[in-house]
């Protein structure tokens, strides 16, 4: 499909923008794992998210919705899990295939995991690594590396390890892997990142302990089912903060927004490039912060980012490299390597998309330089299959002169299928063709 986009004359509205993703994937897997029935409210009915759901059914798992967003699912303990008569599909979701690959080392039976092209290239070896050494047998291409992965799980040791990069995907592939070996497993990380399987596995009654960035687990415990009211995606919010920020005539309110400080970082770094952001923190959500943030018309500056911010907003760098594009004088993002094995190679690939639009932006090898004030053209570009990719070049689109066509934008429905008909609200005339 193609996403075919002018600059509106205003972009004014309130949104609530979807589910979390990260929470509605880990309210599904420990929900399955509980002794009981947990409601999610507010879940995601993303693509990702529902991969999850379609591979908890398939390891037997009794699940209901998502029913206008609420998901119901009747676990039945640690040891409930039956072996998957077919290949566990986790589609385009990384939090999928790690989550539950530290879930399945604790299975005493055979599985197979596999996904979309773009997942089966992404690193495994970062999750299959450690579990190996827990004592789950695990095979997969180049060494354990690439997905198809099979698993023959059980019978597992806990493990002391630090994580060579900040990863919560690996981290809670660690945590939930913990809980089924007879003692503590202690994960260090080298910098704090999301910390939602944590908040939800205490909720849950689990023995864990966090210390800076050391987390303790121990195994072998009944998790209590629970009821998550799922706060709003600030992932998802992103794509507005940075159009509301970069549109001459924006105000923009967005309500329920998951504000946890371990992925604020994109609040954070706006503010610091003065942009006009009101926060407003309401009741917790589902164990996490969460609250209303407005945005107006700001005039950003550029500046520099790098080190422990990096984790709290790593899924925001491409929509943050257009707002960089827009501001005054030099951005400088460091120490994202990461962004090469996210859903696509994403930095050659913001910047390459990105600079068909005008904007001056040099890709590096764990970041960008980017050199604002760029007048953006509307443009011929690609999302490449990355939903991420394809929202931020939406909003480029939005505050670019001229018409931006973005191919391939079908992919937004990974993270946020309800992307156009929010734009719609805000007064965008959004219009699409088959391409
Ligand atoms: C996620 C963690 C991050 C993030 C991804 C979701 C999660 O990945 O980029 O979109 O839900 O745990 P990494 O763990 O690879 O950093």
């Amino acid at each position: 499909m193609n996403l075919i986009i002018q600059s509106p004359r205003a972009l004014t509205g309130v949104i609530t923008p979807p589910g979390d993703k990260s929470i509605s994937h880990r309210a599904a897997l420990i929900g399955a794992l509980a002794d009981g029935t947990t409601t999610i409210n507010g879940f995601l009915a993303g693509a990702d998210c529902l991969s999850t759901l379609a591979c908890l059914r398939a390891l037997g798992v009794d699940i209901t919705g998502p029913d206008a967003g609420r998901v119901t699912v009747r676990g039945r303990g640690l040891n409930s899990l039956c072996e998957p008569e077919t290949v566990l599909d986790a589609g385009n979701s990384g939090t999928t295939m790690r989550l539950l690959l530290g879930v399945l080392a604790g299975q005493p039976f055979y599985s197979v995991l596999s996904g979309d092209a773009s997942l089966r290239r992404r690193p495994m070896g970062r999750v299959t690594g450690p579990l190996q050494a827990m004592g789950a047998k695990i095979w997969g291409r180049c060494d354990g590396e690439l997905a198809p992965l099979s698993v023959r799980g059980g019978n597992l040791r806990p493990l002391e390890y630090t994580l060579p990069v900040a990863s919560a995907q690996v981290k809670s592939a660690l945590l939930l892997a913990g809980l089924f070996t007879p003692g503590e497993t202690v994960i260090t990380e080298p910098y704090p990142s999301r910390d939602h399987s944590e908040r939800m596995l205490r909720a849950a009654g689990a023995d864990l302990q966090v210390k800076g960035t050391r987390i303790r687990i121990r195994g072998r415990q009944l998790l209590n089912p629970l009821t998550i009211n799922v706060p709003g995606d600030i992932s998802a919010a992103a794509f507005f903060l940075v159009a509301g920020c970069l549109h001459p005539r924006a105000d923009i309110t967005l309500e329920g927004v998951n504000l946890n400080p371990t992925r604020t970082g994109i609040i954070d770094t706006l503010l610091a490039m003065e942009a006009q952001l009101e926060i407003t923190p309401g009741e917790e959500t589902g164990g996490e912060p969460a609250g209303r943030i407005r945005v107006s018309s700001s005039s950003l500056r550029g500046l520099e980012i790098g080190g422990s911010l990096i984790p709290r907003l790593i899924d925001e760098i491409p929509v943050l490299a257009v707002a960089a594009a827009l501001a005054e004088g030099e951005t400088s993002i460091r120490d994202a390597a990461e962004l090469k094995v996210k859903e696509s190679d994403r930095i050659t690939l913001v910047a390459g998309e990105l600079a068909r639009m005008g904007a001056d932006i040099t890709p590096r090898s764990d970041g960008f330089l980017i050199t604002g004030r760029s007048h953006l053209r509307g443009a011929v570009v690609d999302s490449h299959g990355d939903h991420r990719l394809a929202m931020a070049l939406a909003v480029a689109g939005l505050v670019a002169t001229g018409t931006t066509v973005i191919r391939g934008a079908e992919c937004m429905a990974v993270s946020y299928p309800g992307f156009t008909a929010d734009l719609a609200r805000l007064g965008v005339i959004v219009q699409k063709d088959e391409g």
